[in-house]
């Protein structure tokens, strides 16, 4: 079955096996890691990773909307669910419409994610009862980096664990089809995924979320520092310093290239 993935069958997930998830960018990577995820988050994450920014708040339609058409591209199986990136959602129900709508319409994903709970339950609803499956983004939420004071994990204290499980709730009950729960404190979170009745995509939470995400190149050592949360699968970082010296030094010496890296004038044919 090569079918894709929907919002649907990643909303019917709460009581299956976790949710295996994993953001990309780019066409290449998209293709490696879509045989082993549900789905493939096109994250605003983006700004930080490919443009060195300091925050996701620069970060444009237009940049998600070029990104999502490559991961589009490079995947044929995984749901492909893109950020909604800031500015262009919160102003109103409408505002947000026509956003999702040209992401939905200019990528072919199958889902938009944007970060917020009771305030923003209004507009999940909006979206999902006209056609367009919302994943929501509870938490942590980078995206109001400047009012939060800080990348902070939440849920420390009572008052903020009840404010994160209204939220899950709030976006739960207005249609979101799942959740991203971002940099909550582990019981926290546990507690948040027992209380509703979607799935949750724990990263930086617990282990009892009913999946889980990672930044790709964070899991993959690519990233030059990374929250405590990340476990590093793999040192592509390294990797690539390896080969490039090794490049760069063969370069000099001019033993690359070698006489099986270049072209020849044809052999002459015989008789
Ligand atoms: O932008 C992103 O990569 C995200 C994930 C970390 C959930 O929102
Ligand atoms: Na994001």
């Amino acid at each position: 079955d090569t079918r894709r993935l929907t919002a649907v069958d990643i909303g019917g997930r709460k009581n299956g096996p976790p949710i295996v998830a994993l953001t990309s960018y780019h066409a290449h990577t998209a293709a490696i890691i879509d045989p082993f995820v549900d789905f493939i988050l096109v994250g605003d994450s983006l700004g930080m990773v490919m443009h060195g920014l300091e925050t996701t708040i620069p970060v444009t339609l237009d940049m998600m909307i070029l990104q999502g058409r490559a991961v589009m591209r490079g995947s044929r199986r995984a749901l492909v669910v893109v950020d909604m990136p800031f500015g262009s959602y919160e102003e109103s129900p409408a505002a947000a419409f026509r956003s999702a709508a040209r992401i939905m319409k200019e990528t072919g994903c199958g889902a938009v994610k944007l970060e917020g709970g009771v305030r923003m339950a209004e507009t999940v609803r909006f979206l999902a009862e006209r056609g367009i499956p919302v994943m929501g983004h509870v938490g942590l939420t980078p995206q109001s980096i400047n009012t939060m004071g800080g990348f902070r994990v939440q849920g420390k204290s009572q008052e903020s664990a009840a404010q994160v499980i209204a939220d899950a709730q709030a976006i739960a009950a207005a249609g979101a089809f799942s959740m991203v729960v971002e940099g909550v404190i582990e019981p926290v979170a546990r507690q948040l995924t027992a209380s509703v009745d979607v799935p949750t995509i724990g990263i930086g939470a617990s282990a009892d979320c009913d999946g889980q995400i990672l930044v790709l190149e964070d899991m993959l050592g690519l990233s030059p520092k990374v929250p405590k949360f990340v476990k590093k699968y793999g040192s592509l970082g390294g990797m690539i310093e390896e080969a490039v010296s090794a490049y760069a030094e063969e370069v000099r010496a001019r033993t690359f290239p070698a006489a099986e890296n270049v072209y020849q004038m044809p052999a002459k044919k015989a008789g």
